[in-house]
């Protein structure tokens, strides 16, 4: 059983990647982000509770991500491995997530991370806020603050993870099939 951490800054790739991953090592995709907007779209109490954050590109509360993590892992007994997208984002939520995996006997195989400068990343925000419908994408004061949450919260992560020797960056610059190349040759290593 693999279990992957895909970090990276707001527009890294994420996502885009998690698509190509979870097929090609059958691992389960968690998005904390698709999960927030899908309550938001929902208009459950979670997502009425995440919605003034994610809105501001602020992080939601820790007590709230970690709970709605630990639910999503329950609810797939049966996984052959998970590859989180946007989880952990805080020290306290990698902390959370050790523990939990400990709990069942299991651990984060690696955490990698798709990397490129801030400016690429804005414009790439900029440009998919025009038909994304994400409000967060829409302003670039919002995406600036995500930026700046990203720094000051989950950039310490890498330090983390790399005292756990687990940290693998990767070039996320590229053609979407080159940078899946490059996560394949980290995960086949492991
Ligand atoms: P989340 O949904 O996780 O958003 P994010 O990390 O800010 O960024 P994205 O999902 O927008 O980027 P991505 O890296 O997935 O890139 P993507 O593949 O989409 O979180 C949203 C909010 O939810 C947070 O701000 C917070 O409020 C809350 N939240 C979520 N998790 C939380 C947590 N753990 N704790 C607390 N709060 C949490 O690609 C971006 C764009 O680039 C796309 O248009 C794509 O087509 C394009 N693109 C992708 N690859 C390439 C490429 N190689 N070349 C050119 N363009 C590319
Ligand atoms: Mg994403």
């Amino acid at each position: 059983m693999i279990n992957i951490v895909l970090f990276g800054k707001p527009g890294a790739g994420k996502g885009t990647q998690a698509e190509f991953l979870k097929g090609k090592y059958n691992l389960t995709h968690l998005s904390t982000g698709d999960i927030f907007r899908f309550n938001m779209k929902n208009d459950t109490a979670l997502g009425q509770l995440a919605k003034s954050y994610i809105e501001q590109g602020d992080l939601v509360p820790d007590e709230v991500t970690i709970k709605m993590l630990e639910d999503e892992v329950a609810k797939n007994p049966d996984s052959k491995g998970f590859l989180f997208d946007g989880f952990p984002r805080t020290i306290a939520q990698a902390e959370a997530l050790d523990v939990f995996l400990a709990g069942k006997d299991q651990s984060i195989t690696a955490t990698i991370a798709l990397e490129a400068d801030d400016e690429i990343l804005v414009a790439r925000l900029l440009e998919r806020g025009k038909t994304s419908g994400r409000i967060d994408d829409q302003d670039e004061e919002k995406i600036r603050n995500r930026y700046q949450e990203y720094n000051e919260k989950t950039a310490p992560l890498m330090e983390y993870y790399t005292n756990q020797n687990k940290f693998y960056p990767v070039n996320g610059i590229g053609s979407i099939a080159e940078i899946t190349e490059r996560l394949s040759t980290v995960i086949e290593s492991l």
